[in-house]
């Protein structure tokens, strides 16, 4: 009905171009790479690292991590072994993303077509508290952003482990040993100088993060190698001796003496109490696809099946050949819709109530029924989902990595510090860079996060609590329950308005995954009420969105993403983002 309705509509006036005649945006229009097998490939600067084959594939952000993932396939390791590889890597080379000191949450495909939710998230220490980022009753947001109260105890070490030992199939150590090695002779610091020049001031407030980020107080270049043996000495002890060392062992000791001396509040206590914890994963319809994402604390999987859900009132497909601009205005309707859900409802849904009601087929449609194809309309609040009272759930920063095999193996896992390098400061003796996770709690009803992300209860902080997380690894199955594509991101709430984009991309616009995330993207996070849009998006769509009353503004770049996509014909394509230098690799 109401897709009909949009049709109609779209089929009248079209503001700023004419119906069948609309443009189509250069990059829609490229034919793929014609050769992309087993290596990165880029034919354009704006393309997308793609690579194809029938063996493996991998995606990260950084071509060490890729080529680490790939000789651990080549030494006969999965897709759980590739993808723990990669990410120990990735602290390494690319420790302002993420990294041992931070979180993640992984979703993992066995052959057999079982789905494990793994839940890496930092968690608050014992001794937190509600207000404990007040001052005189004032929010200080700083103190959950940068500095010893911001950590929370990271959980990327349990969640690799666990990963390992129940669904990889190579030694443990095996998977560790390479980062160890690249931390201990170094690497050419690349981008990593740039972002590291970015967060000088604060970097240098840490004597240790001063001491090896930035030597003599010099800032590096692109070309510096960067030595960082502490960490590789950590990464050794715990290939050797597993997650004992960090939870109960010297790392969780180091940490919390050097927190508590800066005046921070995690204790040995809350190391040697943490585990990563097993959810059950969020399987929702989309077009005939079964979308799997992440439950609480991941914000995520919901979002992202929220936004689906209203979207499948309307044929994508049809009303992008007609004019594409109504896509992206759908998109930003149902972005805004969601998120106003997030700010009130979402927490960990350990320790506070979250309705099951909000991917509920018929709430959503209540939520998508006021959307109007000529101009966009306010959201005012949060919806009212069914049974809010008694069904609950039960159970450029970041950075995401995809892995997957002709076994069936699959790994769709997002891993994070929060923001660039977390709180700033390393814990001495261990090159931990330590997160600063604290800052995805609401700190005070309607005070911003650094992502301008505003909360309520339900993300209120709490000892033992996770911090409401962004971070969507999806993986797209058809009805036969056969992978279709995997997808996530980096960015903060960009990660989840990201995901969609690329879902829709593909499934409904038919689009490779490569060009998919390389497409340009838009953003709507409720509070701001403002429409973010790339600033390479078609004018004609930009005006046309402006026509339609969105607040847009301009920026360049939203989010991070890489992608898996199962081409039908025994081949698996692997895309990373070209927004960063990442690599997909295959054989
Ligand atoms: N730290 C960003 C997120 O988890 O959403």
């Amino acid at each position: 009905m109401l897709r009909r309705s949009f049709l109609q509509q779209t089929t009248a006036a079209v503001v700023g171009t004419t119906l069948g005649s609309f443009a189509t945006p250069s990059w829609a229009k490229r034919p793929l790479p014609a050769e992309r097998h087993g290596r990165a490939h880029r034919l354009f600067p704006s393309d997308a690292s793609a690579a194809s084959g029938s063996k493996f594939a991998v995606a990260t952000v950084h071509e060490l991590a890729s080529r680490t993932a790939l000789d651990i396939f080549r030494a006969g390791g999965n897709a759980v072994d590739a993808a723990v590889a990669a990410s120990c890597m990735l602290s390494v080379v690319d420790g302002h993303n993420s990294g041992i000191g931070g979180g993640c949450f992984a979703l993992v495909r066995a052959p057999d077509g079982q789905i494990t939710a793994i839940d890496g998230r930092e968690q608050a220490g014992a001794a937190a508290t509600p207000d404990m980022f007040l001052r005189d009753g004032q929010p200080q947001p700083k103190w959950s952003q940068t500095g010893p109260l911001a950590v929370g105890v990271p959980g990327q070490i349990a969640a690799l482990q666990r990963m390992s030992k129940q669904l990889g199939r190579l030694p443990w150590r095996d998977l560790l040993l390479p980062a160890a090695e690249v931390a201990d002779r170094g690497f050419l610091m690349g981008r990593l100088a740039k972002v590291v020049a970015a967060n000088a001031g604060e970097l240098s407030q840490f004597p240790e993060s001063q001491r090896i980020l930035l030597p003599g107080g010099k800032v590096p270049t692109a070309k510096t190698l960067l030595r960082q043996p502490e960490l590789a000495e950590t990464l050794r002890q715990i290939a050797e001796q597993g997650g004992e060392y960090f939870y109960r062992g010297p790392i969780a000791q180091q940490i919390a003496t050097h927190l508590q001396a800066a005046g921070g509040i995690l204790t040995t206590d809350d190391f040697a109490g943490y585990e990563a914890k097993l959810r059950t994963p969020l399987t929702t319809q989309y077009r005939g696809h079964r979308v799997v994402g992440f439950p609480p604390p991941s914000s995520g999987g919901i979002h992202v099946a929220q936004m689906l859900g209203m979207l499948e009132l309307f044929d994508l497909r049809q009303v992008f050949q007609r004019d594409p601009a109504s896509v992206y205005h759908l998109w930003l309707e149902v972005m805004q819709r969601a998120m106003a859900d997030r700010a009130h409802w979402l927490g960990d849904a350990d320790y506070t109530q979250v309705p099951r009601g909000l991917v509920d087929p018929g709430y959503l449609f209540q939520l998508a029924a006021d959307i109007q194809y000529g101009q966009t309309r306010p959201v005012n609040g949060h919806g009212l989902p069914p049974e809010a009272e008694s069904q609950f759930f039960g159970d450029k920063h970041t950075t995401h990595l995809t892995t997957a095999d002709h076994e069936g193996w699959v790994v769709a896992m997002t891993q994070t510090v929060n923001t660039s390098f977390g709180s700033k400061m390393i814990a001495p003796g261990t090159g931990i860079v330590l997160n600063n996770e604290m800052d995805d709690f609401s700190i005070a009803p309607g005070v911003a996060n650094a992502f301008g992300l505003i909360g309520a209860q339900a993300n209120a902080i709490a000892p033992g609590k996770r911090p409401l997380s962004s971070m969507s690894p999806t993986i797209v199955l058809n009805a036969d329950n056969q992978p279709v594509l995997t997808c996530g991101a980096a960015g903060g709430p960009r990660i989840i308005t990201t995901t969609l984009q690329a879902i829709c991309r593909v499934v409904d616009l038919g689009q490779p995954i490569d060009q998919a995330i390389a497409a340009p993207r838009v953003h709507q996070q409720w509070r701001p009420a403002e429409a973010l849009i790339e600033s390479n998006l078609d004018e004609t769509i930009k005006s046309s969105l402006e026509q339609r009353g969105h607040q847009v503004r301009a920026t360049g770049s939203l989010a991070v993403a890489q992608g898996l996509q199962w081409l039908g014909d025994g081949q698996l394509l692997a895309a990373a983002d070209p927004r960063a230098s990442g690599t997909a690799l295959a054989e």
